[in-house]
């Protein structure tokens, strides 16, 4: 087997909870404070050794591509005399190469992660990466997902315990047995009622794949929004070669809600201690 060295983005969403700001932006160029949604996860797919990054598009998301173009002669510009800001032009490594492949028509997250499939060699595993699942962490998300799928094979998903009352947002699981922070998984269902719910271990924004779940997703139906959901491959996958969870260790946000975009920018804001000054003097006046 290959190394995993491919990712996938799926950036075709509308972000209607964001409107109007997401009319001409798309939703993951929205910055937590400086940076871009999509910038962070680029950035944790590549300190986990992804080298080629898969944006599935759609028409209006050009500005993403603008993102990580280089800007060489502004660059120069900083160079003399604001090298702080020239570093900060550097949105990506130049060993890393960038597709970009338009959805042609927003049918689901399974749909997105189909049209990679002409790039993802039959003996390569794949990392899904949703940008707006947003994680600070002391160790990269991604890594733990890569090594347990390279030791196992397997599609391997991120998971963490969820709220009752929020798990219908999610895809849910039902864990089999945990050895440290690894299960397999018995049972997986899209965005069921509470009281459907297997369990309260939610599915994150993090999956490593193998290219058997390109066959699974071609037969996965729509659900009744027209949508093929990629929950619903995984299903397939569960019941074919089996699927296993990583429980996440880190703090997410879910930054395509404004709770979580709103709760991820104060999250970063009190990193820094001018901020956090400025956010606990106003706070106190109020
Ligand atoms: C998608 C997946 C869902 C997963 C979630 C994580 O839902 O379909 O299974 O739990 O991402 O953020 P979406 O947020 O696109 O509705």
């Amino acid at each position: 087997m290959k190394n995993i060295t491919k990712a996938v983005f799926p950036v075709g969403g509308m972000g209607t909870r964001f409107l109007p700001a997401t009319k001409s932006i798309p939703k993951e160029l929205l910055p937590i404070i400086d940076k871009p949604l999509i910038q962070y996860a680029v950035e944790e797919a590549i300190e986990a050794g992804i080298e080629t990054l898969i944006f599935i598009t759609s028409a209006s998301k050009h500005a993403i591509s603008d993102h990580f173009d280089p800007m060489p002669d502004l660059r120069e510009k900083f160079a003399k005399n604001k090298p702080h800001l020239a570093e900060k032009l550097d949105t990506l490594p130049l060993h890393v190469k960038r597709v970009f492949v338009p959805q042609g028509q927003p049918l689901g997250l399974g749909h997105a992660v189909l049209q990679a499939e002409t790039l993802i060699d039959e003996d390569e595993m794949f990392a899904v990466i949703l940008a707006d699942d947003f994680i600070q962490s002391d160790d990269n998300p991604l890594k733990p997902l890569i090594q347990a799928a390279e030791n196992s094979q397997l599609a391997t998903i991120s998971v963490e315990q969820v709220a009752q009352e929020r798990l219908s947002s999610y895809g849910v699981i039902a864990p089999k047995t945990w050895e440290k922070d690894v299960t397999q998984v018995s049972d997986i269902v899209e965005k069921p009622a509470v009281a459907d719910a297997p369990s309260d271990f939610g599915v994150i924004g993090r999956y490593v794949l193998p290219h058997a779940v390109f066959d699974y997703l071609k037969q996965t139906q729509s659900d009744k929004s027209g949508e093929i959901q990629l929950t619903d491959a995984l299903f397939s996958a569960m019941k074919g070669e089996g699927l296993q969870a990583v429980k996440l260790n880190g703090q997410r946000f879910d930054c395509g809600s404004q709770e979580g975009f709103v709760l991820a920018n104060l999250h970063v804001a009190m990193q820094d201690e001018d901020l956090k000054h400025s956010i606990n003097q106003a706070l106190r006046s109020n």
